[in-house]
This record gives C-alpha cells, sequence and structure tokens, in this order.
C-alpha cells in the first residue's frame, strides 16, 4: 500500500525544500537530502515512514535511500521524543571522565530506559558518538545546547529548570 498521499507538506516547508534542492545541479537534489530532513524533522517530530517516503518523492529516489540515512545519523528520530531530548557522548574522552554513571544517574532520576520517554512527554534520554567536545566532558547535547562538564548536580538542575518551563 502507497502512503505517498498520506503526508502532504505545507506550502513555507515546499518552499524551503526548493530552496535547498536549488543549491546544488540539476539531478544532483539528492544533495540537499539532510537539510531537508532537518526541516521537515522540526516541523513533524520524528521521521515517519509517510513522512520519508515524501521527501524520496520530492527528491525523485528510492524510499530506502531516505532511510540509510536517517538511520545512520542519530540526529534523527525514528520515533517520536521527548520536548529535550538528551543526548549523552558515550565515547573515550566522556566514558573516562564518568557519562556512564551520570546517564544511569539521569535514566534513574527520570525512571526511564535507554532510548525511552518520560510519561510527561519532557525528557528522552539517548547515548551518541562523539559530539566535538571532549575537552569538556562529560557532556551532553539538548536540541542546539551543549551541556558540559555534567555532574549529578548539574544535571538535577536541568532537569528541574525545564520542568519548571512547563508549570
Ligand atoms: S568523547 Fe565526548 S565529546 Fe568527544
Amino acid at each position: 500500500m502507497s502512503t505517498l498521499q498520506e503526508i502532504q507538506f505545507s506550502d513555507a516547508i515546499m518552499s524551503r525544500i526548493h530552496e535547498y534542492i536549488a543549491r546544488y545541479p540539476e539531478g544532483k537534489q539528492k544533495s540537499a537530502i539532510l537539510p531537508i530532513l532537518h526541516l521537515v524533522q522540526d516541523e513533524y517530530g520524528w521521521m515517519s515512514e509517510p513522512v520519508m517516503n515524501k521527501v524520496a518523492e520530492i527528491l525523485s529516489i528510492k524510499p530506502i535511500e531516505v532511510y540509510e540515512v536517517v538511520t545512520f545519523y542519530t540526529m534523527y528520530n525514528l520515533k517520536p521524543v521527548g520536548k529535550y531530548k538528551l543526548e549523552f557522548c558515550g565515547t573515550s574522552c566522556c566514558m573516562l571522565r564518568g557519562a556512564e554513571n551520570i546517564m544511569d544517574y539521569t535514566l534513574n532520576k527520570l525512571g526511564i530506559k535507554e532510548g525511552e520517554t518520560t510519561a510527561d512527554g519532557l525528557f528522552t534520554v539517548t547515548r551518541v558518538e562523539c559530539l566535538g567536545a571532549c575537552g569538556y566532558a562529560p557532556m551532553m547535547q539538548v536540541g542546539e545546547d551543549y551541556i558540559e562538564h555534567l555532574t549529578t548536580e548539574s544535571i538535577d538542575e536541568f532537569i528541574e529548570s525545564r520542568r519548571n518551563t512547563v508549570k
């Protein structure tokens, strides 16, 4: 069954998509896939199959080519996530500086397992590869912010402050 009819991107999104595609030579429209995926993820929150299929249709490529990109990069969400996605670096420098313990502390505090989202829809916790801030280990990325030199105290503060924003 085709799912291509299930999603219609807004005129505003289509306009941005065409801007991205126009940056590349004719026939090389696939090169615009990363910013297009960011754009539609901002709109829909995650990469559902109908969304990915629609991107494939627009770029005149096979859906599998979109799935390959989406499943390769951890910045694309394969399922709905919380308002705050805590992406803990799990690579060498951060691990040597206690990232595993900080992540375990966070998961226990939130009552979820890695990859899960809290019942209130606020927090998702994931593990990612090096985020290029090794000198500030242990660290995590939340949206466009890097939160560095993590401690259990700074995790407490972070969670409390974000919870307060929705009270
Ligand atoms: S090892 Fe964690 S940011 Fe590089």
